[in-house]
């Protein structure tokens, strides 16, 4: 397949992010998620409609009756050209930005139509590990305390030497005993999953070995992309535990509710994955207004090159440029 239109796209899918990160970076600190949110819908919407592309959102903010925009289903770009599937998840820790804490990132993924799985806005298990280990080193299907013993094991270190981050939740209280009964440390995360999932490829950087328990499916959907490029395993299980949300998941083609997904079959072929800070964060620098600029920092992340660009760029805050 002629990769050019992949290749091209990809930047655009940076102004994207930028300008989302932008719109939701004014609403930093104010307590107002849904104000921050919305705003962060508007530009990303804005955006993915100017670009030559025949876009279809396949993850996004919920289905069509919840969400007036980039809904499950919603048809961006300008509807010409080659088709892709997109995730979105434009403004990923809407407290933290209300907040003012570090790590609200704006990420969108782009892949051919069919690569990305359709899975609906409910909880997935997720496990995750970086690179360089054998292949089903971790599984889903093990205890928490066995993943970390054959963790360690393949890390050639003791299991009080691996750390595991998890969402710091009640859900997850059984999760964390478990881990700590294992001699495991624990990065317990107030938000944000995907930057927890590709903690993982960068365990210099972060001292993250592991990712474990529940978080959003379409995080899920997107972090696997992500480590598509950078490298690691992960496995996907949703968490459908109500006939409504199997019926829901049963319109989007997911045949089986108990499925474990592998991190390819949750994000095949060619993946893209653009993301930039609104708050500051290990993955990327929040937004700064400085002087009639704005500066953003993005990430840039393709899947068949495995290339990680970070994009530093500094705008003009007015007129005809002004960013959101
Ligand atoms: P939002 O930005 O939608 O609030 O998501 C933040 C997040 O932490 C995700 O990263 C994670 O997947 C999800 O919420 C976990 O959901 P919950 O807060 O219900 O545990």
């Amino acid at each position: 397949m002629d990769d050019m239109d992949e290749r091209c796209l990809t930047l655009d899918l940076v102004r994207v992010t930028e300008r989302a990160a932008v719109a939701a970076a004014r609403w930093r600190g104010r307590g107002d998620e849904r104000a921050a949110d919305q705003a962060a819908v508007d530009a990303m919407r804005r955006e993915l409609n100017r670009l030559p592309f025949d876009g279809t959102v396949v993850i996004g903010e919920g289905e069509r009756d919840e969400a007036p925009m980039l809904y499950i289903g919603e048809r961006v770009g300008k509807g010409v050209g080659p088709k892709f599937d997109l995730a979105v998840a434009p403004l990923e820790g809407t407290t933290l930005c209300a907040k003012d804490l570090p790590g609200a990132i704006t990420v969108i993924a782009m892949a051919r139509s069919g690569a990305l799985l359709n899975a609906p806005d409910v909880y997935m298990e997720k496990i995750a590990v970086g690179p360089g280990y054998p292949a089903g080193v971790v599984d889903l299907d093990r205890s928490p305390e066995d993943n970390v013993r054959a963790l360690a094991e393949a890390k050639g270190v003791a299991p009080s030497r691996i750390t595991v981050a998890v969402l710091d939740r009640p859900r997850h209280a059984g999760l964390i005993a478990s881990c700590r009964r294992v001699g495991a440390s624990l990065r317990l995360l107030s938000d944000g999953d995907i930057a927890g999932v590709i903690f993982t490829a960068r365990p210099r950087e972060t001292d993250v070995d592991l990712y474990l328990g529940s978080g959003g499916a379409p995080e899920g959907v997107i972090a696997a992309g992500v480590l598509r490029c950078v490298g690691g395993q992960m496995q996907g299980r949703l968490v459908l535990d109500s006939a409504e949300k199997r019926e829901r998941a049963a319109a989007m083609g997911i045949r089986d509710p108990h499925k474990t997904y592998t991190m390819d079959e949750m994000a095949s072929g060619d993946v893209i994955v653009a993301a930039t800070g609104v708050t500051d964060g290990t993955l990327a620098h929040g937004v700064r207004f400085a002087g009639g600029r704005v500066e953003t920092e993005a990430v840039l992340y393709r899947s068949s090159s495995g290339t990680v660009r970070r994009i530093r760029a500094e705008h003009r805050d007015a007129g005809k440029f002004r960013l959101d």
